[in-house]
């Protein structure tokens, strides 16, 4: 069911020029994929969303643009080049590729879903006495399943841990998981893959440098450091943001933009004091939650999950997760690195570091708290949260299905559509005067194709808001009819008054005034 509405979403981000895959005339490229007409609208507003609640919002955050190619030895210094790998399996029939990762991972998932449905089933059963909890700590089906999903979880957490490849691929044959396309368990050994993409820089002659497309854009804020704090005269704690492309190899690129080879993220290092950093990576905590919850999607929609394996360099990490069709999956991560990033730039650089704290009177390496979201997932968790699927009646009573994308009226790529009724009598040079009254400051569309129920229609399944009819009562009385996309109701309204439901309606101001 889940499934099928995610294929629904998929296609439907297709049809209304939102996600096309890329150079899909040469039948595409994995895992990459560009955004149509609507969908970089979209894409631009989510990202004016984060930007200015960072950079406007907070006095001490300030933003930076750098370049995707930096000095190969940034990648060195960063543990890129030797830690950046995931662990990836090949089924020897069908000659596909996995990560072993994933493949326990599914494999919990399994159990998960088990458990799930024994107690969907006595939620039935019981109705409004069910208690939940009383359930799951004492039916003995959902106790075995508990049972064996614990000791699975411990021995796949003690296996990444220890950086036990041979131990993961145990796992994968006592699990007996076999390969989705063969249906075999013939698998080879698990290997460490690098996900960074390489290529050359300079003309043979010269010698080329290998250099590479940087895997996060986090590592272009961490060499600026002394530049920024020094030319903005910055004083901790403070904040850096940025957003830009990154590009990872990934071995399982799937569910469609949630995982891709050419991303962006929108990344903020904020540089604090050394034993600081756990109170502010709180305060980020909640500020980040605070940031998804405006837009209105459901508080019951996310979750924090916090890392079962924390990085070498970090000491909390914890995902900000969203109710996706195929489950709770992560949208943005937020990290404390420690003073790991900037003292390894110290030291492979051999340029100092350090800011001077003049309340301490001595200088140190800053620690950082991250926050980290990619604009691509984002995107993919605001059109699953705003795609609908209603039963509707029409006027005369007859059953009708409409496609609804109530994607909250400040992400919208087009806020207004102006439609005259008919296409003569000045009803179409009116429309156009509306539209050059209020395309400065909010993205209107004409359209005068088709009936005005199918327009109505076609403006639902792109999600635009607000809808105008010009009909010939327009060119007596300078009134038009106002048609809300949610609700469907309709309203006479002067002219005049448009501009003003508009700006109320789309303003950034409105969600910010939302954020704790
Ligand atoms: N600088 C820290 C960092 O890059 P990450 O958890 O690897 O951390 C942060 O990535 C975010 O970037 C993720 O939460 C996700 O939103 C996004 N992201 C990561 N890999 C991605 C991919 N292959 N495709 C799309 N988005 C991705």
């Amino acid at each position: 069911m889940a499934e099928d509405v995610f294929k629904k979403l998929v296609a439907h981000c297709k049809e209304y020029g939102y996600v096309f895959q890329s150079s899909e005339i040469y039948d595409g490229l994995g895992a990459v994929y560009d955004y149509g007409q609507n969908g970089v609208g979209l894409k631009n507003n989510i990202k004016k969303y984060w930007w200015d609640s960072m950079v406007m919002l907070h006095e001490n955050v300030v933003g930076i643009d750098s370049a995707i190619f930096m000095h190969p030895t940034t990648w060195k210094a960063s543990g890129h080049v030797d830690a950046f790998n995931d662990p990836l399996i090949d089924n020897k029939d069908s000659k596909k590729r996995y990560r072993a990762d994933v493949l326990i991972e599914d494999q919990l998932a399994k159990i998960e879903a088990k458990i799930d449905k024994e107690v969907k089933k006595a939620q039935k059963r019981f109705g409004d006495s069910f208690d939940e909890e009383q359930f799951k700590t004492t039916n003995p089906r959902v106790l075995k399943n508990q049972e064996k999903w614990n000791a699975l979880h411990k021995r796949f957490s003690d296996a990444l841990n220890d950086n036990n490849l041979e131990e993961l691929k145990q796992i994968i044959i006592d699990e007996e998981i076999a390969c989705p396309v063969s249906g075999t368990k013939n698998w080879t050994d698990v290997r460490q893959f690098n996900l960074m993409f390489a290529t050359e820089m300079g003309s043979t002659a010269e010698g080329a440098q290998k250099i590479y497309l940087r895997p996060e854009t986090a590592q272009g804020i961490f060499v600026n450091y002394m530049n920024v704090q020094k030319t903005g005269r910055m004083k901790l704690p403070f904040g850096i943001a940025q957003i830009g492309k990154a590009f990872r190899n990934e071995i399982v690129a799937r569910q469609f933009i949630f995982r891709m080879r050419e991303f962006e993220q929108m990344e903020m290092q904020f540089f604090v004091k050394p034993g600081t950093e756990l109170d502010w990576f709180e305060k980020w905590k909640a500020t980040r939650m605070s940031w998804h919850q405006a837009l209105g999607f459901g508080e019951e929609n996310y979750r924090f999950h916090e890392h079962e394996k924390l990085a070498h360099y970090a000491n909390a990490a914890v995902d900000v997760e969203y109710k996706f069709p195929f489950g709770f999956k992560e949208v943005e991560g937020i990290h404390s690195r420690t003073d790991f990033d900037l003292s390894q730039h110290q030291e492979f650089s051999g340029k100092k570091i350090q800011y001077y704290d003049p309340e301490e009177g001595k200088s140190y390496v800053p620690y950082v708290v991250e926050t980290s979201i990619g604009v691509d997932r984002m995107f993919l968790q605001v059109m699953a949260a705003s795609y609908c699927e209603e039963e509707i009646e029409d006027a005369n009573g007859k059953k009708d299905t409409r496609v609804v994308l109530t994607l909250p009226p400040v992400l919208a790529p087009i806020k207004l559509a102006v439609l005259p009724l008919v296409k003569k009598d000045g009803l179409p040079e009116k429309a156009r005067e509306i539209i050059d009254d209020l395309k400065f400051d909010f993205n209107c569309q004409y359209d005068e194709k088709d009936s005005i129920g199918k327009r109505y229609r076609r403006m639902d399944a792109i999600g635009t808001p607000f809808c105008v009819t010009i009909d010939h009562q327009t060119m007596e009385d300078n009134t038009v009819t106002i048609r809300y996309r949610d609700t469907m109701k309709q309203d006479r309204i002067e002219i005049s008054k448009l501009h003003g439901i508009m700006a109320e309606a789309v303003s950034m101001k409105s969600v910010f005034a939302k954020l704790k």
